[in-house]
């Protein structure tokens, strides 16, 4: 397999404000990397340009905008004229509860995950076209999107939808040059778990997260899967005959009183 390392190249990344962005952020500038970073928290973004001012720049987003595809691309080409790679990893999630039926937060997630990752794609799409160095788009979906989960109505429909998404992108960009793609992190410490009241198999810190996906990114795998232990259930109860897999997403319901 042909390695493509992370080195020298012009890479914009989402979601940089925390958790696995910011890490993965502060490790790619340390690679000697020049790094476009986008957020709603400019502050905590500007915090990161202060530790590498030359290396970075800062792009204030809210992605979940409808108007902000001509901002961001705006801004975009206002620092570079091209982008190497394309990191999208801003994302939200929050869980249903069935009792208290509510679109609007299904509307809100997917607003983020899977409207928000299509903007950024348009936004970013002419300034990878102009790389001349095997550019490449990775999307971080999730493990929630291998089956259904309980409460995942939101969250797994919109990083099952993220999937979907990036495949059929993969298939249409191969004309231009552009690889896609797809990352699928269990679960790993950050301020969006920091909020789960839920026992977390294999919770993973950022840092090793992001050694995983950056290995995986570099090595142009297709899809990037972890930890494997957890990846392995969720895709052995997603194998199994219906009625199976029903029983055993069934275990995992818990009384939402
Ligand atoms: N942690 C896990 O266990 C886990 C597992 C599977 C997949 N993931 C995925 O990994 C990605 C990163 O998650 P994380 O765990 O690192 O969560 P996090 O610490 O909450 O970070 C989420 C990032 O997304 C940004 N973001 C959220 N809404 C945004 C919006 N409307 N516009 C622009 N940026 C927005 C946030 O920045 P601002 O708030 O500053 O805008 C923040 O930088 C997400 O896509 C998440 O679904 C995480």
């Amino acid at each position: 397999m042909t390695r493509v390392p992370l080195k020298n190249r012009t890479i914009w990344i989402t979601g940089a404000s925390s958790g696995i962005g910011k890490s993965m952020a502060e490790k790619l500038i340390q690679s000697g990397n020049r790094l476009i970073i986008t957020a709603r928290n400019e502050n905590a973004l500007t915090a990161i340009k202060k530790a590498a001012p030359d290396q970075v720049e800062v792009v204030v987003a809210d992605i979940a905008d409808p108007n902000s595809i001509t901002h961001m691309q705006e801004r975009l080409e206002a620092v570079t004229d091209q982008l190497d790679t394309v990191i999208l990893n801003a994302g939200t999630c929050e869980y249903l509860d069935v009792g208290n039926y509510d679109t609007d937060l299904i509307e809100r997630v997917i607003q983020v995950n899977l409207l928000g990752m299509s903007r950024c794609i348009q936004a970013s799409l002419d300034l990878l076209k102009s790389s001349s160095t095997n550019p490449h788009i990775v999307g971080i979906s999730s493990a929630a999107a291998l089956t259904g989960l309980p409460r995942a109505e939101a969250y797994g429909a919109s990083k099952a939808g993220v999937v979907s998404f990036l495949e059929s992108l993969g298939l249409d960009l191969h004309r231009y040059g552009i690889d896609v793609s797809i990352v699928y992190p269990g679960f790993v410490e950050t301020p969006l778990t920091d909020r789960n009241d839920f026992p977390m198999p294999y919770l993973m810190d950022a840092d090793t997260a992001v050694s995983l996906i950056i290995d995986g990114i570099e090595k142009r795998k297709i899809k990037i899967t972890f930890p494997r232990r957890l990846i392995w259930s969720l895709k052995l109860m997603a194998a199994l005959p219906e009625k199976l897999r029903f029983k055993a997403g069934l275990s995992m319901v818990r009384d939402q009183g």
